[in-house]
């Protein structure tokens, strides 16, 4: 297994990435969770297979239970919140009890939180199983839940004390998931690492090809970076962590305003990081090669670049409204983060509406 490491001084730990013989998993759980008192599997629906492996490899370590949580988004609710507590007090899980959450970004942020808030925080193992998951959000401690008005308003920074990642577990993966990961690909090339964009361009035919390889010097390259912009700036509040938002303004309002279903998250972000690209090469911040490039790989990737005509259309004023809601707005002031050069983005504050407005659309 290829080890990353996460500095976050007391808060500091791995993620353990590769294709693990049954055993590995043991050694590693019974070194990092010394002193458990139990493992609370919960599972994403989707993958019950994987998570009763999972669970068969950590039998001796101690007692095991399993929670099938149900797949989509809607999990991410007080509801499936409320009954994973009750669930926890039926299996009396105390202190030492280690929650591990198996599944995409859904069950991580749900099962995350889970652990940050059971007798005010037990240990969490994350073992991400969608490409989106692994790359992005297993890593940096964010976990919560969305109410019907609002996505991830409910939630807390708690940090995974390992992270597991399996690559086998993308064997089942649908293409149109996988694709949607690599819209967070893309994006840590563009807004950190001009070596790994220029890696992704010539390795996008065993990228596809799930290429086991590939996939681990990808995964790795994606958590190592996402792990360096955590580690500066474990909370948000040095702005550091923000350029993570490449694409996400446009991106979110996109999810906000088409039909539920229309777009996955990367599908989203695809289009918001190429209608941002447009708007700084309007600027003058960045170069039209360099857009064409960041184009070119996202369609080479299977990904969408512009809003599709099949769907009703989405008007450039709605879209710039939600982007006001956003929660990325500071008293009033719409923050995008755009590319300066490949590699680099900055935080433009004064960006003029009415060049949002002509960017904000297909
Ligand atoms: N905490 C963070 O920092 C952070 C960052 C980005 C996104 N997120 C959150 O992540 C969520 C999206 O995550 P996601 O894209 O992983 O979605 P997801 O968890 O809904 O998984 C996508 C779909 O794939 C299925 N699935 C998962 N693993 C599978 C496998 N190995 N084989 C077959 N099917 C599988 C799931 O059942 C689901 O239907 C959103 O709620 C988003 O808010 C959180
Ligand atoms: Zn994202």
């Amino acid at each position: 297994m290829r080890s990353i490491s996460v500095p976050l001084e007391s808060r500091a730990y791995s993620i353990q990435i590769g294709v693990p013989e049954a055993a590995e998993l043991r050694l590693a759980v019974d070194e990092v969770f010394s002193g458990a008192s139990s493992f609370i599997l919960i599972a994403d629906r989707n993958v019950l297979p994987i998570a009763l492996k999972i669970r068969e490899s950590i039998a001796g370590s101690g007692l095991t239970a399993m929670v099938e949580v149900p797949s989509g988004e809607a999990s991410k609710s007080v509801e499936q919140l409320g009954r994973l507590w009750q669930q926890m007090a039926l299996l009396r899980a105390d202190r030492q009890a280690v929650i591990v959450a198996v599944g995409g970004g859904v069950v991580g942020d749900l099962a995350g939180f889970l652990a940050a808030s059971w007798n005010r925080g037990v240990r969490l193992l994350q073992v991400p199983t969608t490409l989106l998951s692994m790359v992005d959000s297993s890593v940096g401690g964010k976990t919560g839940i969305n109410l019907p008005q609002a996505k991830n308003v409910i939630g807390a920074f708690w940090q995974p004390s390992m992270v597991w990642i399996d690559l086998r577990s993308l064997d089942s993966l649908p293409e149109r998931e996988f694709k949607s990961g690599l819209a967070e690909v893309v994006k840590y090339g563009v807004i950190m690492d001009p070596d790994f964009f220029g890696w992704l361009e010539a390795n996008a035919k065993s990228i596809l090809d799930r290429d086991v390889q590939a996939l681990e010097y990808l995964v790795g390259r994606c958590c190592e970076l996402k792990a360096q912009v955590v580690s500066a700036d474990e909370h948000e509040t040095s702005g550091l962590r923000a350029i993570l938002n490449y694409g996400h303004t446009f991106g979110h309002a996109i999810e906000a305003l088409a039909q539920y279903g229309t777009y996955l998250h990367g599908e989203a972000i695809s289009i918001g990081m190429t209608m941002a690209g447009r708007l700084a090469v309007e600027l003058h911040r960045w170069t039209g090669h360099e857009l064409s490039r960041q184009t070119e790989l996202l369609e080479a990737f299977g990904l969408p670049t512009s809003l599709s005509n099949r769907h009703d259309p989405i008007a450039p004023e709605s879209m710039v409204q939600a982007m006001m809601l956003d929660k990325k707005t500071s008293h009033g002031q719409l923050r995008l983060i755009l590319p300066s050069r490949l590699g680099h983005v900055e935080t433009v504050k004064d960006v003029p509406i009415d060049a949002i407005l002509r960017h904000a659309k297909g």
